[in-house]
């Protein structure tokens, strides 16, 4: 089974990012651990992290039959871009949204979701475990 994890914009910047709300581990970091998981789960992940909404757009048109599911942390984008939904209904790729805080204690305009009703699952509040929790739900639901 083949994953992308996409990362969202500033998320290249965790590690010194708010550590209030985002913890102090670096993406690189989080990224290992889910190649770790990865290794264990035997499935491969591809990871991508771009500040562009159009390089998340292009990288989800890229999935159907390249990938089998997608681990998505679309980060602000998660509440204003249609166009990403919309990539993602098109594309129809299995995807779990994740997000390092729990986005429904914060502010109410992080309530909401574009991307959460196409969703397979979304897991929130666990920090680098909502990714390991959604490639380990994600390969469970598909296996
Ligand atoms: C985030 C939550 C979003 O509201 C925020 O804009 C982010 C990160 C998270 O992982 O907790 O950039 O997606």
């Amino acid at each position: 089974m083949k994953f992308i994890v996409l990362h969202g914009p500033n998320l290249n910047l965790l590690g010194r990012r708010e550590p209030d709300v985002y913890d102090t581990l670096t993406l690189e970091e989080i990224n290992d651990s889910i190649a770790q998981l990865a290794d264990e789960l035997g499935c491969s992940v591809t990871f991508l992290q771009t500040n562009a909404e159009g390089g998340l757009i292009d990288a989800i048109q890229a999935t159907p039959g390249v990938y089998d599911g997608i681990i998505i942390n679309p980060a602000a984008y998660t509440h204003t871009s249609i166009a990403i939904r919309d990539a993602l209904a098109s594309a129809g790729v299995p995807f779990v949204e994740v997000h390092l805080s729990n986005i429904h204690r914060r502010e109410a305009f992080r309530h909401i979701s574009m991307t959460a009703p196409l969703a397979v699952g979304q897991i929130c509040g666990f920090g680098r475990d909502s990714y390991l929790l959604g490639l380990r739900a994600l390969f469970s639901h598909l296996d």
